[in-house]
């Protein structure tokens, strides 16, 4: 018998041959003449959450926009679910968010998230007055964006990039506009609403507590042209409240990531 059958299970029982959720492999990326990626591997397993942090201007956004097939790489390759990026957006496996969130001036909340259910046209999506009420924004359906403070505009802006119920979300600093107070209660927030699901989640961020709060690892990237400098594992218990976030072991994580970014960001 050997130790992996030809069914794509193992001896232990352990699906084995379905393919990482993310897979960047040697890719660069270059702007013109100039290296902004260099070399980049990562690996992203079903169901991680995964952080990516380092400073400002060593690729992050453009890793994520690669990631989901709205930017190329000038070699290696990307695959999302074993497909190319452009391939798992088709097949609706992929949400995005952007720290400016992308809604329509002129439509209400409900509408904004209706309107990317249409153009995602996806079959399995969720109901977007349901998601917005889960939310918390029953009270906010019918108000237009500016009516809307920032931490709503970032909730409706997440439900957009989860309506169509993707089995990847890429965020890029979704938080990063916000205030210290909502931004803490939202990191809360996201962590309960991931919680309920298997998705796997990649997030850019330049908070090294949220990385810590939010992840199961941490990459953390080099000056430009960003490299993946570091590799954090965060074991910390999946709910992370108040207690363990005062903990050791959690402030020794933050710590270590903070040492880490230090070193890959050399005065
Ligand atoms: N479309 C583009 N054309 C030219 N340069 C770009 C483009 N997009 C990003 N860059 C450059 O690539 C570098 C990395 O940008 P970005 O990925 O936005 O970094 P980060 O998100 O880490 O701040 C920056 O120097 C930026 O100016
Ligand atoms: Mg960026």
């Amino acid at each position: 018998m050997p130790a992996v059958s030809t069914t794509g299970v193992d001896s232990i029982g352990l699906r084995t041959g379905s393919p990482p959720a993310v897979k960047v492999s040697s890719v660069n990326k270059s702007f013109a003449d100039s290296l902004v990626i260099d070399g980049v591997n990562l690996t992203v397993e079903k169901g991680e959450f995964i952080a990516l942090i380092g400073a400002s201007g060593c690729g992050k956004t453009t890793l994520l926009r690669m990631c989901s097939g709205l930017e190329q790489p000038s070699s290696g390759s990307i695959e999302i679910f074993g497909k190319p990026p452009a391939a798992a957006t088709s097949a609706h496996e992929i949400g995005v968010a952007f720290q400016r969130p992308a809604l329509v001036p002129s439509r209400t909340a409900l509408e904004n998230v209706r309107l990317t259910l249409k153009i995602t046209g996806s079959d399995d999506a969720m109901d977007p007055l349901a998601l917005l009420t889960h939310f918390g924004l029953a009270e906010a359906l019918n108000r237009y964006p500016h009516e809307l403070s920032g931490g709503m505009q970032q909730r409706v802006n997440i439900a957009c990039a989860l309506v169509h119920q993707p089995a990847l979300l890429l965020l890029d600093e979704p938080f990063g506009a916000l205030d210290e107070i909502t931004r803490e209660k939202l990191v809360d927030w996201l962590a309960g609403i991931l919680r309920e699901s298997s998705r796997t989640t990649l997030l850019v961020t330049h908070s090294v507590e949220e990385a810590v709060t939010l992840s199961t690892r941490v990459f953390v990237m080099s000056r430009r042209p960003g490299r993946i400098a570091a590799e954090i594992k965060v074991p910390l218990p999946a709910i992370r409240d108040f207690e363990v976030r005062q903990s050791e072991q959690f402030l020794d994580l933050v710590r270590s990531a903070r040492d880490a970014l230090h070193a890959a960001i050399p005065d």
